[in-house]
């Protein structure tokens, strides 16, 4: 590389992200970029001129090593959508003149379906007018739903932590006995694909029966017979554990949690603000049977839990890191790495770049062949899938007892 790289991220965090980070890192420093610029808030703060020298607070092997052990986004995250290129020429403009003011070669966008979407129009923008700057999109997301890659970095992590919060949680609620029984709800992430609820399933082995039933948002929702069926296991069982999606609907469309409250915040690409669904159920259930009910919704666990992260996962996150700057690099742009399955067996998976037109603001979902008993379980595929993604630990860095991790001043996120 002769000039600089700039790095964002975007979207929701995940414990793999500043993984990805420190590969854009590492892997430009390699190549010989100058400098490694990093835009706080994503290409929101970079329209501000937000961003810093990277190298300002990555100073060492052991900066990166703490980089990729730290959850959430280093940079600062945000969830903003460009407009079309036809509808503001302008937004462009401003953020073409900043790229030239500040020498980029490379600018890698660490996100999701929407954050491809930047990627997207930033590309199609450059090739508009003739400019030389190269896009190149790094996958990130505990949900999973990108298309053209066997599976996102951050799931894995995601997967693990679910999977064990889940077994944690169903010999806890074996503890106690009471005269209805016990009904537990847990609430997973992951919008409208349910790869995170699925991944309940990693709790059943010879020590544990699993969740009970699982629910994905690929399946129409019925209240009645989910009744129905908690009410046939507590005749049987006196604790059931339920693993919900926070997206599953009612055949109407709407969302489970939308009937329990109002949900009104929206954000930039139309997402509705999903939770509450546990809640809403657990309290139908005490309503209209009688037993105890504890609602738990993972939420920001689920993706913040480095201290169980998968090594699989954050040393794959590191690779595309590394494999954006290489594109990049060797010419390409208007592209997104993906992960390529070469084997389960043992687990192998190579990187590649797939054209993003064909992955920006698309869900990838659940197969439906992967979902099994009546829509209330997940299959021993979708097992199989999952089980590498989620092995082999990286132990954080840990100070007194608690996991320290590398950050910037907090004041840096402001402007
Ligand atoms: O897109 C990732 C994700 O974690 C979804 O699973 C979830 O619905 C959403 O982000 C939550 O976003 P926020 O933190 O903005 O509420």
């Amino acid at each position: 590389m002769k000039r600089n790289v700039i790095v964002g991220q975007s979207g929701g965090p995940t414990a793999a992200i500043n993984s990805s980070l420190a590969g854009v890192y590492r892997t430009a420093i390699d190549r010989g970029a100058k400098k490694v610029y990093g835009m706080i808030h994503g290409v929101q703060g970079l329209l501000n001129e937000h961003y810093l020298d990277l190298s300002k607070y990555i100073q060492s092997d052991l900066d990166v090593e703490l980089l990729k052990r730290t959850p959430a986004a280093f940079l600062g995250s945000c969830r903003y959508k460009l407009p079309e290129i036809h509808e503001n020429k302008e937004v462009y403009e401003k953020l073409f003149a900043i790229l030239d003011k500040l020498d980029i070669e490379a600018f890698i966008y660490i996100g999701g379906n929407d954050s491809m979407d930047t990627i997207k129009k930033l590309s199609d923008y450059a090739i508009l007018t003739g400019h030389n700057t190269r896009f190149i999109g790094c996958p990130k997301t505990i949900d999973n739903d990108l298309a053209l890659t066997d599976h996102t970095p951050g799931y894995g992590s995601a997967a693990k932590y679910i999977g064990t919060s889940m077994k944690e949680i169903i010999r806890d609620s074996f503890c106690l006995e009471y005269p209805k029984g016990l009904v537990t709800i847990v609430e997973i992430m992951g919008r409208n694909a349910g790869w995170l609820t699925g991944a309940a399933a990693l709790s059943k082995a010879e020590d544990c029966d699993g969740p009970d039933l699982i629910y994905l948002p690929e399946v129409t929702f019925n209240l009645d017979d989910f009744k129905d069926k908690v009410k046939k296991l507590l005749e049987k069982k006196s604790s059931v554990v339920v693993a919900v999606s926070e997206g599953i609907r009612s055949a109407d469309g709407k969302y489970v949690c939308e009937h329990g409250s109002n949900v009104d915040f929206v954000d930039a690409f139309g997402h509705k603000q999903l939770s509450g669904t546990a809640s809403f159920l657990a309290n139908y259930i005490a309503g209209e049977l009688g037993a105890k009910t504890r609602a738990i919704e993972l939420s920001t666990l689920q993706r913040a839990g480095s201290h169980l992260a998968s090594r699989v996962d954050i040393l794959e996150a590191y690779q595309v890191g590394g494999a954006a700057v290489k594109a990049a690099d060797e010419g390409d742009s208007g592209q997104m790495v993906v992960l390529q399955r070469i084997s389960d067996d043992p687990y192998q998976c190579q990187t590649a770049v797939k054209n993003v037109h064909k992955i920006a603001n698309d869900e990838k979902c659940v197969p439906k062949n992967w979902i099994c008993k009546n829509g209330t379980y997940v299959s021993d595929d979708f097992v199989n899938y999952v089980t590498p993604l989620i092995q082999g630990d990286l132990s954080p860095v840990m100070v007194d007892g608690i996991p320290r991790h590398l950050c910037i001043p907090k004041e840096l996120y402001k402007k």
